[in-house]
């Protein structure tokens, strides 16, 4: 029981690789906070692992300020943070409009920010974040430019942040998955039109939550400001 009494909040939590680390939390101890936007999804997923439902839009940064009061209240301090949450796009740069823009980068770079902000005092020496990026960060297709601009600005995030919650005894790292099969990867017509191909294998979401448990883990204890390519090999390959 690796996460045995550690109190943990999980960001899009109710499905796809979310979910599975919230579960997976569970089963290993964790009492966990499951945040998300569909606040019934999310309380299902509360409710069979025993942990308790935060529904929030994250590009409201007052819903950020609501969730961190609540945590506060129900249990002081954290452990734990994981944002995984995230939005997407599927037009090209000269159709794409700012506010579509302002709100992947929203809830996939702003809100992880000001969850530090608003989470980050309350997280107990020993404790760690991870941040759920992409391979999108490191290379990318047509149609998801703001996708990929807001992974690529999450990874410097994490090393940012890294730094400067060193002195506090906290870690910050980030997973990179490739495809995975998850609600996301199904929505996305680049993927139903061949704009971005699986050619790989295409990964399960218990893998990348694994791997999430790794870096909160004390067996991570000397990893800080990484990125962890999670991807069956894709980014490796020409
Ligand atoms: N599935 C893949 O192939 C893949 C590949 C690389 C990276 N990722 C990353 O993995 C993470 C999880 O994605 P997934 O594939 O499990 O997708 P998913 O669609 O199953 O889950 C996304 C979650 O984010 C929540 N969410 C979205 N917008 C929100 C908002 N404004 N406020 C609050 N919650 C919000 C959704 O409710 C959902 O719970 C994302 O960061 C995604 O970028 C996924």
């Amino acid at each position: 029981m690796r996460f045995a009494g550690r109190h943990v909040l999980v960001t899009g939590g109710s499905s796809g690789i979310g979910r599975a680390t919230c579960e997976r939390l569970a089963a290993e101890g964790a009492r966990v906070a499951v945040l998300s936007r569909d606040g019934a999804a999310a309380g299902d997923v509360a409710q069979r692992i025993g942990g308790i439902a935060i529904p929030a839009d994250l590009a409201e940064e007052t819903a950020i300020q609501d969730a961190a009061a609540r945590i506060a209240k129900e249990w002081g301090t954290l452990d734990f943070l994981v944002s995984n949450a995230a939005t997407m796009t599927f037009t090209p740069i000269l159709e794409t409009e700012a506010a579509d823009f302002d709100r992947v980068i929203a809830v996939n770079l702003r809100a992880p920010f000001l969850l530090l902000r608003y989470l980050g005092g309350m997280i107990r020496r020993g404790g760690a974040v991870v941040h759920v990026s992409s391979v999108h960060a490191a290379a990318t297709t047509a149609n998801v430019a703001p996708y990929a601009a807001s992974k690529g600005g999450l990874e410097a995030l994490t090393r940012a942040a890294s730094i400067e919650f060193t002195p506090r005894g906290v870690r910050v790292n980030a997973v990179a998955p490739g495809a995975v099969e998850t609600p996301m990867l199904r929505a996305n017509p680049n993927i139903a039109s061949g704009v971005e191909k699986l050619e790989g294998p295409v990964g399960r979401p218990e893998q990348i939550a694994a791997a999430i448990c790794f870096l909160l883990s004390e067996e991570a204890g000397f990893a800080t400001g990484a990125v962890l390519s999670v991807d069956g090999g894709r980014l490796a390959a020409l």
